[in-house]
């Protein structure tokens, strides 16, 4: 018997888009936190890729903060779970009915000024980053300080339509109080200049997403 005709993606890009609920009612007190934070650590992290912003240390989790903590441990913890378990979901019969942890490796908050930016890059020690928007002021379009995405794959080497899919070079994510994006370390990402009177405020974050054994996570599969 003949095998069907089939497709399979090969390194599909999975991105994830997840709106908490309860944004209104811990963003007040978010932002409290990162004043005061701020004001106890006033030169901030200084990365390259940056300019014009104030980008805190890469240990917002082990702040002892209990609106932090939640958001963190609940919202951050599951929307990344459930991206990890949809990109794997051809693997997960191969480990049974796993138990899995969500380890954050880095956490920060961004402050944008006017004319606020940061150029692309990628990160590191992880598997999947975040940006979750606190405060975006009032002009949320698209490249008024929203966050993009460069293409992953080599350029298209025609411009027919067999390979019209491969043609955009990047994509654009509105900025919307309470939204987390989740992506794939690997890809190369930046956020356009902010323009607004009122600041732009983001969280990122860095995790790692294990297999549980016992308690303890398999750190290499
Ligand atoms: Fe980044």
């Amino acid at each position: 018997m003949t095998e069907q005709n089939k497709f399979k993606y090969l390194w599909p890009t999975l991105f994830g888009s997840f709106y908490n609920s309860d944004h209104s009612k811990i963003k007040k007190e978010l932002i409290k936190y990162f004043e005061k934070y701020k004001k106890n650590n006033p030169i901030g992290n200084k990365s390259g890729e940056n300019y014009k912003l104030y980008e805190s240390k890469y240990d917002l989790h082990l702040q002892k903060n209990e609106t932090l903590d939640n958001l963190f441990k609940n919202f951050m913890s599951k929307s990344f779970f459930a991206t990890a378990k949809e990109a794997n979901k051809d693997y997960l019969n191969l480990f049974g009915k796993p138990e899995i942890g969500v380890t954050f490796v880095d956490s920060w908050f961004v402050h944008y000024e006017k004319g606020g930016f940061v150029t692309p890059h990628a990160h590191g020690q992880c598997s999947w980053c975040c940006v979750y928007y606190v405060q975006i002021g009032e002009d949320g379009s698209i490249t008024n300080g929203g966050t993009y995405f460069q293409k992953p794959t080599p350029s298209r080497g025609t411009l027919d339509f067999g390979s019209y899919y491969n043609k955009f070079l990047s994509a654009n994510f509105n900025p919307e109080e309470g939204r987390m994006y989740i992506w794939p370390s690997h890809l190369m990402h930046g956020s356009y200049p902010y323009d607004g009177k009122e600041d732009r405020i983001i969280i990122s974050a860095n995790v790692q997403v294990f297999i549980m054994e016992n308690g303890k996570p398999i750190k290499s599969i």
